[in-house]
């Protein structure tokens, strides 16, 4: 009798996928709290043919050694690839799958939730009701700045960049500004100027981080990126916490450079609970929530199940991480 094909899942699956998973492999996966450990992920992953994973496990050669050379196949439940030695994997001959698009939608209206909730204050509202306080005890009691009219600059216009500007034109956005690399077809559609990103920190009344992370763009947003917003500037990053020098940006709210920011990412996740920006009214955290949809999750896992069983088979991966 053969043995079944096994794969290993460094979290739990969403049952969409799992379904999928189940015919074709014997399955053995991290069912504890929180993310898995590197101890956990060492020893889960040994003799496994197919691993999904998700940002931060760490998938490195040591990782990639202690599966064994019968792993024929990556597959991550996330567009980020920074948690994966691409590379390494290349050389030895392992597909890797990922799972882009799939998560624009969601991502781009959790980077919506971020803009109204700093833009008009909600943390401090929400803070006010539960001591029984209203909002027109006084003419400026809470008030907080409207999209409508501003200029909003998108560092990254990717997929989810272009999602999150198509979803503020209805707001009255009177000047979408972008920077990046080169300039973008989407730039044209959404009638959006091409800057440098010294230009659009200047300008921008919103300045929204979409960018995907690199070893070139850690700690962007600096003392020096933030001198530069304008006083009553917002910052949000929906992509990875690392694009941020979270000392930086304290000093930069808590000073009143700028106006207020709205993380769904940090460094590290989760925050130490006594860190220093939870203690801040114009900050609002989320824990990395950007794709966190029933709906989302389930075609995330069935992407990722579909290219953990092709990668298997020694087929073309549905989603493959381009070369
Ligand atoms: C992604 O897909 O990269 C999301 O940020 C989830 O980690």
């Amino acid at each position: 009798m053969t043995s079944r094909a096994s794969i290993f899942l460094s979290r739990t699956v969403p049952p969409a996928g799992r379904a999928l998973l189940e015919p074709e492999f014997s399955i053995r996966e991290w069912t504890g709290d929180g993310f898995i450990t590197r101890e956990a992920l060492l020893q889960g992953v040994v003799g496994a043919n197919a691993l999904i994973v998700h940002p931060p496990d760490r998938v490195d050669k040591l990782v990639l050694d202690a599966a064994g050379s019968q792993l024929k196949v990556i597959s991550t439940m996330s567009v980020g690839l920074e948690h994966i030695d691409i590379a390494e994997c290349r050389r030895r001959g392992i597909s890797v799958g990922y799972t882009p698009g799939v998560l624009t939608e969601t991502t781009a209206e959790l980077t919506l939730a971020l803009l109204l909730a700093t833009s008009r204050r909600i943390k401090e509202g929400f803070k006010a009701v539960e001591k029984g306080m209203v909002g027109w005890q006084n003419g400026h009691w809470l008030c907080g700045k409207q999209i409508n009219g501003c200029t909003v600059g998108i560092v990254g216009l990717g997929r989810i960049g272009l999602a999150v500007a198509k979803r503020l034109q209805p707001f009255g956005v009177a000047k979408f500004l972008y920077s990046g690399h080169s300039e973008k077809p989407g730039g044209t559609e959404i009638g959006a100027t091409f800057v440098s990103f010294d230009e659009l920190l200047r300008n921008s009344d919103f300045v929204v981080a979409c960018c995907s992370m690199n070893e070139e763009n850690k700690g962007l947003f600096n003392k020096d990126a933030f001198s530069k917003m304008k006083s009553d500037a917002i910052f949000i990053n929906s992509s990875r916490g690392v694009l941020v020098n979270q000392e930086d940006l304290y000093d930069a709210l808590k000073s009143g450079q700028i106006m207020a920011a709205g993380l769904d990412v940090t460094s590290p996740e989760p925050l130490p609970v006594d860190h220093q920006l939870k203690t801040l009214d114009n900050c609002v955290i989320f824990p990395h929530l950007g794709s966190a949809t029933t709906d989302t999750r389930n075609v995330m896992a069935v992407t990722a199940a579909k290219n953990a069983i092709a990668g298997f088979k020694g087929q073309t991966l549905p989603s493959p991480v381009p070369l």
